[in-house]
């Protein structure tokens, strides 16, 4: 089980300057295609972004903090919009809100099912990313992911080496589940 996708799926920070083949990021497209969405909506887009005038302008969206992001060979822009979203008067939820994060993992999980890292940022300028990239108005950028190849450590400095080399935690399973009714 340890070995499985859920697993073996890290947020770490360096990347080796290897390029991401199309026919890996063909495969990982469909897996983000067959993400489940309310009322099968599908309101996200996906911006894959490279090298280039957009890429620049798209590295220096990125919040202090975040700047090992550049040197990932891509990065993906998620972004949707309200009017694409399963919507009833009584059900205060935004689904292409939750639809967006669900096509998130997939494409995570898909990344690492294809040997390859993602890792999801808050950490940017909305208004800088929509500019890079030419976003209407009508859209909200959900997160970025940087993706590509994992490097070793030591291509980082040391900040942020320091973080990727941080234990990494989460509650224990009590916290966050109840069985039967709600006990938290
Ligand atoms: C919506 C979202 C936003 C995040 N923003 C950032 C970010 O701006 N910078 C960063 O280094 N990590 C960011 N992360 C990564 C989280 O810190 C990371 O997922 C968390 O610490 C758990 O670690 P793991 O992904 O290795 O399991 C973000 C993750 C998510 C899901």
């Amino acid at each position: 089980m340890q070995d499985s996708v859920f697993f073996k799926r890290q947020s770490k920070r360096s990347y080796l300057d290897r390029p991401v083949p199309d026919d890996v990021l063909r495969r990982l497209f469909d897996i983000i295609r067959w993400t489940p969405s309310c009322a099968n909506k599908q309101p996200w887009r996906f911006v894959v972004v490279s090298d280039g005038p957009h890429r620049e302008k798209l590295n220096m969206s990125l919040a202090s903090g975040n700047e090992w992001a550049a040197k990932a060979p891509l990065m993906v822009a998620l972004v949707a919009r309200e009017s694409d979203d399963y919507s009833r008067d009584d059900d205060p939820v935004k689904y292409y809100q939750f639809d967006s994060g669900m096509a998130c993992l997939s494409l995570l999980l898909g990344a690492a099912h294809e040997g390859l890292m993602g890792h999801p940022m808050a950490g940017f300028d909305a208004h800088a990313v929509k500019e890079a990239l030419d976003i209407p108005d009508e859209y909200h950028v959900m997160c970025l992911v940087s993706l590509g190849y994992e490097g070793t450590a030591d291509l980082l400095d040391e900040l942020t080496r320091a973080k990727d080399e941080a234990e990494r935690t989460r509650k224990p399973i009590n916290e966050i589940i109840t069985k039967e009714r709600f006990e938290f």
